[in-house]
């Protein structure tokens, strides 16, 4: 691999997410020697901290994070702090000074990677003022990465977009959706276009229906103030969720170009059927997590959450189901569900297989099982194949055996996390595995629709107990088509 010189600017990075994932994945890949000496990182933030009191807390969470600490001091020293007033011209004098100093001390090609890890209502503002400032304005390669939420609809994301193109070209914008950074969400790829087994079955005259779920045991935790506006549909159907559709739908690329990749899933994002509001109604379920019991313990309902209205209607859970109107998947349910304080953590894919045309085996009770192709995707990482075969007894009666392929331990220990795939992505200028913006006008597109009836109508919440598979209706989503969710596989 190539070492990449560059000057990483991270805003919020006092903040959660720099601490839990961006530092302890920069450190890995410095650890890993992808990067080397010509790297230095300057996190901003309001609080009013010196370098060395930010070293020290930066080095605590890596430490939490990371088992493996060695040379974590020497990556240290490749990290700085501002204070800095994100509305403030001067601020950003600062940091253009303070980012020269370090581009010429370490040798950094004038590289800068601009990382938006804050309150999004000032990422507007944060990318005008770098263009003004002059920071934008180097000779090597600048670039934007920006967390979500990337708008709160179509026309915020279409604002906020005009706003960030100002200063930045498509090209040098990464949009994170960390699920495309993980193993198994690429892996999905990799298995329908690497395998001659798969490809040919894959459409509707061979798959019944596809089901994807992302269930959480945790609740909203600390982030009441966000999620009351965001919601199950805003914080991971939109883009998580809609992602991992598009790579089990989309067309074989021509080539795994990014562009190429992209403007299939684009294709097939744009082919999902939209919703009037009685099909909005029929087709898709939300929830809202009551109290209940999680690994024993009695958890509070999401009403009684910190910074969340008694009478909230945010749901916390979302199931749906989408039809795709193209030649390929024409008839062929994606059933689509994700919530918090559900039974248990766990992302997974489950492709269900037509019926074979006529039973041979239907003796007395003999029922054959559906072909499943399982693809776990966390915490278990790995894929099965759910078949029928003789059962050791005398006659011919059958039963269901698997094939299984589960990533081992070892495996395990080195897969590193979602963020160092996509920050060293970035860094190589590859933007395959982040959101264009064509794929996000799409998802918005497809989401404003339900969040419109929704946001008219007020819902039965709380309507499941937390520790629970979700609110029954979402059962009731699969029935009617003599489908049901393949729970506990
Ligand atoms: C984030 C959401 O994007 O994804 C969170 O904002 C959610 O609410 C998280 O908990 C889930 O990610 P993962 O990787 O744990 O499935």
């Amino acid at each position: 691999t190539k070492n990449i010189p560059c000057l990483i600017t991270i805003f919020g990075a006092t903040g959660d997410l720099s601490h839990r994932k961006l530092f302890p994945s920069i450190f890995h890949l410095y650890q890993q020697n992808q990067l080397n000496e010509n790297i230095a990182i300057i996190g901003v933030g309001r609080r009013d901290w010196t370098t060395d009191k930010f070293r020290s807390e930066i080095k605590s969470s890596v430490e939490k994070h990371v088992q493996d600490t060695d040379k974590l001091d020497e990556f240290m020293e490749h990290v700085f702090y501002q204070s800095h007033d994100v509305s403030d011209a001067s601020s950003y004098q600062d940091l253009l000074e303070f980012s020269e100093d370090l581009d010429s001390k370490f040798k950094l090609d004038g590289n800068r990677l601009f990382y938006l890890a804050m309150a999004p209502q000032f990422f507007g503002t944060v990318t005008d003022f770098l263009k003004s400032s002059g920071l934008t304005k180097t000779k090597g390669f600048k670039r934007l990465i920006i967390e979500k939420p990337f708008g709160n609809d179509l026309a915020s994301a279409e604002e906020l977009n005009k706003q960030i193109r100002r200063s930045f070209k498509e090209e040098e914008i990464f949009r994170i959706d960390h699920y495309l950074g993980k193993d198994m969400v690429q892996n999905i790829e990799v298995l329908r276009f690497a395998n001659a087994m798969f490809e040919p079955l894959w459409n509707n005259k061979y798959i019944s229906n596809v089901q994807v779920t992302s269930s959480e045991i945790l609740g909203v935790e600390d982030r009441g103030g966000y999620y009351e506006n965001s919601g199950a549909l805003k914080d991971m159907f939109q883009n998580h969720m809609l992602q991992m559709v598009a790579l089990l739908a989309m067309e074989p690329p021509i080539s795994l170009n990014s562009e190429d990749v992209r403007n299939e899933k684009v294709k097939v994002l744009r082919s999902i059927r939209p919703l009037d509001e009685s099909e909005v109604k029929q087709n898709f379920v939300r929830g809202q997590y009551d109290r209940g019991k999680i690994e024993g313990e009695e958890v509070k309902s999401y009403r009684e959450e910190d910074k969340v209205a008694e009478d909230s209607n945010t749901p916390t859970f979302v199931a749906g189901k989408l039809l795709i109107d193209n030649f390929r998947w024409a008839g062929v349910p994606f059933f689509i569900r994700t919530g918090k304080r559900m039974k248990k953590k766990g992302i997974q894919v489950i492709v269900e297989f037509k019926e074979v045309p006529m039973n041979l085996y239907y003796q007395r009770d003999n029922q054959l099982e559906s072909n499943l192709l399982v693809i776990n995707i966390q915490p278990n990482e790995g894929l099965s194949l759910h078949l029928n075969a003789k059962k050791h007894v005398q006659g011919i009666e059958t039963e269901p055996v698997q094939l299984s392929y589960s990533m081992s331990a070892q495996d395990k220990m080195n897969t590193v996390d979602a963020y160092e795939n996509l920050i060293y992505d970035c860094l190589k200028g590859d933007s395959t595995n982040f959101t264009h913006w064509e794929e996000l006008k799409a998802t918005w597109k497809y989401v404003d629709i339900i969040q419109n009836v929704w946001d008219d109508d007020k819902a039965p919440f709380p309507n499941y107990r937390a520790g629970t598979n979700g609110p029954i209706k979402s059962q009731l989503l699969l029935s009617v088509d003599g489908f049901k969710w393949w729970d506990d596989i």
